[in-house]
């Protein structure tokens, strides 16, 4: 089976829906930034004060080297990895499918006007970047799943419905 990779905005719901995805197609599912955390043993805003964002970004495309070689998995990114060539890339060379999760970004606003955890929030204005990425999420994606609810389940029904059509 050809693996699946979840890209979007910060907020989107990836994490959320590749959970529910697991539970309606035999893959297994695996969070990319939990997979750079395990490895460094600290979280991921501690690794960009650390370290800085140069070196999460390269530890983030060592964990999809090594993860999209797998078959079968649901990969749910980063919000920013498909904003890097070789990540994408990557994907592609190993069959991935790419769906781009879109929910309004009212919804996005929503959920994370309080967030204090993502480093790159703490610099940028929420839609501000969201604009700037929004051209490269739908180009690089395969398809594009967007819905004005805040609620996740309704992208992974599109996602779920999508796979059963191809
Ligand atoms: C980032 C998104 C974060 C995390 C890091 C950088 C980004 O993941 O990878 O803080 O560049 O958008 P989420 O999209 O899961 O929040």
């Amino acid at each position: 089976m050809r693996g699946i990779a979840l890209c979007g905005y910060m907020g989107c719901g990836k994490s959320t829906v590749a959970k529910i995805l697991k539970d309606k197609t035999a893959r297994e599912y695996i969070d990319t930034d939990k997979y750079i955390e395990e490895h460094e043993n600290m979280p991921i805003s501690e690794i960009f004060s650390k370290y800085g964002e140069n070196y999460f970004r390269d530890r983030e495309h060592e964990a999809i080297k090594e993860l999209s070689n797998k078959d079968d998995l649901i990969l749910s990114l980063g919000g920013g990895a498909v904003m890097y060539k070789r990540n994408v890339e990557l994907l592609r060379q190993n069959g991935y499918l790419i769906f781009f999760l879109n929910p309004d970004i009212k919804v996005i606003k929503e959920r994370l006007k309080n967030d204090s955890k993502r480093p790159l929030l703490q610099t940028n204005d929420i839609e501000q970047l969201y604009n700037k990425r929004l051209p490269t999420y739908k180009a690089v994606c395969d398809y594009e799943v967007y819905t004005d609810k805040n609620d996740s389940t309704c992208l992974a029904d599109k996602i779920s419905d999508i796979l059963n059509s191809i």
